[in-house]
């Protein structure tokens, strides 16, 4: 394939993920969105493949089949409350990949620049490779701390803030001396040194925010694996990798900006770690709990006429989604209105709840994200709160020493009655104590989340 026609479809793919993206941002669309990335994904891959740079035909194609395999094998067998330390394993991939590709451009002779040419080039690998060094170890850490291989606790070392800077100004002193290196020989030292200094900054950065931080950390590592593509971009001349480079490093920094309001956390004191330990669980306990029975819950649902179902990380390990859909169906045929409350940051990863609820064929006109529905609360007859707890805890509101103080969340006290559906007064991801399990008109409705919603339907089915 001539180099015009690779541009030609380089350009297509580009349009095809910027539609993907734009696709991805509704439920309606997001299937299309999918698709649009698939076929904008397959149109680069081929036309790389084809383009007259590539010619070792046979290591390329009994790579792709071995990695193709892999990944569609992990992909399939995958749980869904697992798909966070999926997503960090596959950034830590692509900083890896920089890293690469960094190195092997810079000892590669066939490609030889000259004057500014060659410092800029030069500079573009030295960022390539401190950006996709920092992604992989940074990734791989929080793919540790996610699986529990390693503990949430932030890691607090003494002068941490002091180590960073050091860290700093050597990569700003290495990069002078590696774009002014005689030779390639001597331009691989300031290289190597800044490459080891970059893979213990990852680990340190990583290792020093605290749990209640990891999701911010997971979409922040994804714009780093964007921006390291996109400086590989770069050193390779490769259009598409630098658009899509940048289509990824800018989405993953909106949706971490994102992030951080709704968890009324500043970008930089994540970065900056400490936050979110899993010590003992923090809040006082605020009394007397009642309990309810399933046959007692479907007694308040069938008096409701208005229902919000707000679901959590327990409803995606019960595997509830299913039985939530089941009730809403049989609700509103008996003419209550139901909807969903969704918080940004329910369950373990962006969009968890939607993806389930999605998969459980919930309407999407009646998910409603959380600032859509919080001021309805008080006309609502019953929540129902299926295995959340961080995301609706009002010490965040009422309580200024609380961890999650200041933290947005969906204020179900202010309804008629709030049902929570979870195994027993366990605290959530965040390790603090919910207050809204001893307010007056909470009902605990203990048990796995599946069990009793199967329960609910069977109840209101008889
Ligand atoms: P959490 O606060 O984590 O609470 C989940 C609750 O589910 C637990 O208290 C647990 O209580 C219950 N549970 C577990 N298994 C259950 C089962 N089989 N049946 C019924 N209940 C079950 O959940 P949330 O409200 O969704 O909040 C999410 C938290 O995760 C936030 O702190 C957020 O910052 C953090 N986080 C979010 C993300 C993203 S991007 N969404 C990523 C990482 C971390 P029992 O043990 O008593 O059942």
């Amino acid at each position: 394939m001539n180099p015009g026609m690779v541009a030609a479809a380089y350009i297509a793919a580009s349009i095809l993920f910027i539609l993907s993206l734009g696709g991805l941002s509704h439920q309606e669309t997001a299937r299309r969105g999918n698709l649009y990335g698939i076929a904008g994904m397959a149109i680069a891959i081929v036309a790389t493949v084809w383009s007259d740079r590539v010619n070792a035909y046979a290591a390329l194609i009994a790579l792709m089949a071995v990695g193709g395999a892999i990944g569609a094998v992990v992909a399939a067998r995958v749980r869904m409350t697992a798909m966070p330390q999926l997503v960090a394993m596959l950034h830590s991939f692509v900083g890896l990949a920089a890293t690469f590709v960094g190195f092997a451009n810079y000892v590669d002779h066939s490609v030889s620049h000259q004057g500014t040419e060659k410092t800029v080039h030069d500079i573009e690998i030295y960022l390539g490779v401190l950006i996709g060094a920092v992604t992989f170890t940074g990734s791989v850490t929080a793919f540790g701390k996610l699986q529990g291989v390693i503990g949430s606790r932030p890691l607090m070392i003494p002068g941490r803030h002091a180590v960073n800077a050091v860290i700093g100004v050597a990569c700003v002193w290495l990069c002078v001396k590696f774009v002014g290196a005689p030779d390639a020989a001597q331009g691989l030292i300031p290289l190597t040194v800044m490459t080891v200094l970059a893979l213990l900054f990852g680990v340190h950065m990583v290792m020093a925010i605290g749990g209640a931080d990891m999701p911010v950390v997971i979409s922040m590592l994804n714009s780093y694996s964007g921006w390291a593509a996109a400086a590989t971009g770069f050193m390779l001349a490769n259009d598409l990798l630098i658009v899509t480079g940048a289509l990824v490093g800018s989405s993953g920094a909106i949706l971490s900006y994102i992030m951080c309001r709704a968890m009324n956390r500043r970008f930089l004191s994540v970065i900056l770690g400490g936050f979110g330990t899993t010590g003992p669980s923090r809040g006082a306990r605020g009394g007397q709990h009642t309990e309810v029975s399933i046959e007692e819950s479907a007694e308040l649902l069938r008096d409701a006429s208005s229902v919000v179902i707000v679901p959590g990380y327990g409803m995606a390990v019960a595997h509830a989604q299913h039985p939530i859909s089941e009730l809403t169906r049989i609700l509103r045929e008996r003419g209550a209105d139901v909807r969903f409350a969704i918080h940004p940051v329910a369950g373990r990863m962006p969009g968890h709840m939607n993806v389930l609820l999605a998969e459980a064929q919930v309407p999407y006109d009646i998910v409603l994200e959380m600032d859509e529905i919080n001021e309805d609360f008080p006309d609502t007859d019953v929540v129902i709160v299926t295995g959340a707890n961080d995301t609706v805890n009002p010490a965040a509101l009422e309580d200024p020493e609380s961890p999650i103080a200041g933290m947005p969340v969906l204020e179900v006290w202010k309804a008629g009655v709030v049902i929570v559906s979870k195994r027993s007064l366990a605290v959530g991801y965040a390790g603090i104590e919910n207050p809204l399990f001893f307010r007056e008109n909470t009902r605990m409705l203990f048990g796995d989340a599946r069990h009793s919603t199967d329960g609910l339907v069977a109840a209101l089915k008889g």
